[in-house]
């Protein structure tokens, strides 16, 4: 008999009409969570996500009555870009989180001057040790391909970003299928939450998520390392 402890965590999946009111229910949730840590502690973590997707969660978290002052905001991963290139993640944080109510939130950056992610890693670590752990949310996207952060198929970074309980933050990745060297947190360090989730939209990644589901090689899709360890329940967020 497989021993209780060998299962998969809860995937807790919720599925929405549309992307907007997916937004709204997301925004409550991470809110709710926020202001519980608060009244535990006097500061609380938020891990967020760049790309496209979070886009209108964004839009909608700022506006939420928070004592943001005492909010800590920071990248699952982060382009190699300068933070006023259009793909940086830090310029889509400043732009669309940090508004409104949440524009006193306190931004750790994962982009420093060094030539390659690679040589930021010790910097950016640092940076992080800062943060209250377990973080309260983590909030991740997934591609077409299967990644999730910056932990794309197929990568070298994917021997120290995969370890599900490595010491490792941080971990430096070169795609060679998307733009740009990445510093990624490790799934180590994503797990490390009390509340982790997947926000997907649109019919095409739900049939990614499929595809992730039923099979089992992680390198493949390295998302399948979020869906099949057994630390951290997951919850899905999706339409489509
Ligand atoms: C990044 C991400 C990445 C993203 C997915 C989904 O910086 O690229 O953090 O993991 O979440 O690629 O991106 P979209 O939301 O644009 O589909």
């Amino acid at each position: 008999m497989t021993p209780h402890s060998a299962l998969p965590a809860p995937i807790i999946e919720r599925r929405f009409e549309d992307s907007g009111t997916l937004a709204e229910a997301l925004a409550d949730e991470v809110a709710a969570r926020l202001d519980h840590a608060l009244s535990e502690r006097e500061r609380a973590s938020l891990i967020v996500s760049g790309g496209s997707t979070p886009i209108s969660l964004f839009r909608e978290l700022r506006t939420r009555p928070l004592p943001w002052l005492r909010i800590d905001v920071t990248l699952a991963d982060e382009r190699w870009v300068e933070p006023d290139h259009p793909d940086s993640n830090e310029r889509l944080v400043r732009r669309e989180l940090l508004q409104d109510a949440a524009a006193a939130a306190n931004l750790i950056p994962l982009k420093t001057p060094a030539d390659t992610p690679d040589a930021a890693i010790g910097e950016c670590s640092a940076r992080l040790s800062h943060l209250f752990t377990p973080f309260d949310v983590v909030i991740l996207g997934m591609g077409n391909d299967g990644h999730t952060a910056s932990l794309f198929p197929h990568t070298a970074a994917l021997d120290i970003g995969l370890q599900p309980d490595g010491d490792a933050l941080l971990v430096s990745c070169h795609p060679a299928e998307a733009p740009h060297a990445r510093l990624s947190m490790t799934l180590s360090a994503l797990l490390n939450t009390r509340h982790l989730v997947l926000h997907i939209t649109g019919k095409d990644k739900r049939q990614v998520l499929e595809k992730a589901l039923t099979g089992t090689e992680i390198r493949a899709m390295p998302i399948r390392a979020l869906l099949q360890q057994n630390r951290t329940p997951i919850h899905v967020y999706w339409t489509g």
